[in-house]
């Protein structure tokens, strides 16, 4: 039979839709490769940190000068584990650092911390067989959209809605709302990113240790995020003390050093789930990229990830940080409501405009005409229970991106109140 329309498999059904996610990477795609003016405060790239630049030059130009260095970054294939020198200075790091009980056999690399989830959640949640299902848990709505498609299947995501908290104007904040917080039968993991991508939300040391505790008691496995935690990239402008307990499988990432090109993501869990993502990994990749693991081995011999990380990269999105907090103050006063997610840590404003009488999903297309690209909220709220569909606040809030020149910064935050005024229905000022 001929066949004159491409068809695809369930799989690649599930993988081609049209997902949030790649709607837009899309629309990013094409805002870079117009020639205007635009304010692209809408993806998820970390900064180009000269200093750090610098830091990873340096190191390529040693590694290129030393006898085999050529070859040992580029030509060879690691274990699908990762590399050994790697694991060992990693497991070492952890365990002389901050006293944790971990080895070699607790750490593998995958290709980014992206990939890592693909495989976690897919061992740990879907199909179960005999009818059964398991599914991934998010104690906290809103979270990171790249998550969103990552199942190979429906329905086995659930988000749970937070406490909204009202702090010193201009702040709010998310907390975990544990009344009613319990892990079913069903639930084949808890999932949360600290910091948090989209909000700048750091989980409470109260809220994590509850939570591992939950999942400890359940023999459920507890994901915590730290894509751009602590102890690195360290972008968190709390102290905030690193987490691993044996029920926890703790996701790091070299990205956010920058390093988003070397694809390097790593995971700290007991030995069963690091042989399963393994063997996974195997099956998918043969092995990870090794060029991040080299570039950083040794950085992490001798310490200075974590000088790295407090004294460049913590202080420089600090300072954005303020910039942004402080330019949207200033640009949004006495125009309309509105209120800023504490951003205590990863790169981000998460804007909440109460009682607005557009969805940001729309406010988004108007800005997207105005050349200003920002992420509207509503695709962070994935997996929430059918009663929370008229829960309002999902549509009143959207994501920048500061890790921007600042002149992206003030024209996309003026284009954006001039936005919401109309929006309002308020005169322009
Ligand atoms: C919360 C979070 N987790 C994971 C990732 C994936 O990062 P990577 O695959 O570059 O390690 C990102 C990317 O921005 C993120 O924001």
């Amino acid at each position: 039979m001929l066949r004159f329309i491409m068809e695809f498999s369930l799989f690649g059904r599930n993988f081609t839709q049209k997902t949030g996610i790649l709607e837009l990477m899309d629309d990013l795609g094409q805002a870079l490769a117009g020639d205007g003016e635009v304010s692209m405060l809408g993806g998820g790239n970390p900064a180009s940190i000269p200093a750090m630049n610098e830091v990873w030059r340096q190191r390529l130009q040693e590694i290129l000068l030393q006898d085999s260095g050529v070859e040992l970054l580029l030509a060879q294939y690691d274990t699908p584990q990762g590399n050994p020198g790697f694991l060992q200075a990693l497991a070492r790091f952890f365990k002389e650092r901050f006293g944790w009980n971990v080895g070699p056999e607790n750490i593998c690399v995958t290709n980014g911390s992206q990939n890592a989830f693909f495989l976690l959640f897919n061992l740990l949640a879907g199909e179960w067989g005999q009818g059964k299902s398991r599914s991934i848990l998010f104690p906290l709505a809103p979270e990171y959209v790249g998550y969103a498609d990552q199942a190979l299947g429906s329905g086995h995501f659930h988000s749970r809605r937070p406490q909204v908290v009202l702090q010193e104007f201009p702040f709010f904040k998310y907390y975990v709302n544990f009344e009613g917080l319990e892990l079913r039968e069903d639930t084949g993991a808890l999932c949360a990113s600290r910091p948090t991508n989209p909000t700048g939300n750091v989980l409470t040391q109260d809220e994590v240790v509850h939570l591992a505790g939950l999942c400890r008691r359940s023999g459920v496995p507890f994901l915590l995020d730290n894509a751009y935690g602590t102890p690195f990239p360290g972008i968190l402008f709390e102290d905030v003390e690193p987490f691993w307990d044996e029920s926890t499988v703790l996701v790091l990432s070299l990205s956010k050093l920058g390093l988003p090109a070397t694809r390097t993501g790593i995971l700290v869990a007991k030995p069963e789930i690091i042989q399963a993502v393994t063997a996974s990994n195997a099956i998918l990749n043969l092995a990870s990229s090794g060029i991040g693991q080299s570039l950083v081995l040794p950085f992490l011999e001798n310490g200075a990830l974590w000088e790295l990380s407090r004294k460049i990269i913590r202080p420089y999105y600090l300072e954005a940080r303020d910039f942004a907090v402080q330019a949207a103050v200033e640009i949004f006063a006495q125009r309309f409501p509105f209120r800023i997610h504490r951003p205590q840590g990863a790169l981000f404003l998460w804007v909440w405009f109460p009682e607005l009488p557009i969805p940001t999903r729309s406010l988004y297309e108007r800005l997207k005409a105005r050349a200003v690209v920002v992420v509207p909220g509503e695709y962070f709220f994935f997996g929430m229970e059918d009663e929370d569909k008229d829960w309002n606040h999902r549509r009143e809030c959207l994501r920048l991106n500061y890790a921007r020149p600042k002149g992206e910064i003030l024209r996309g935050l003026m284009v954006l109140a001039e936005e919401v005024e109309l929006a309002f229905g308020l005169p322009r000022r």
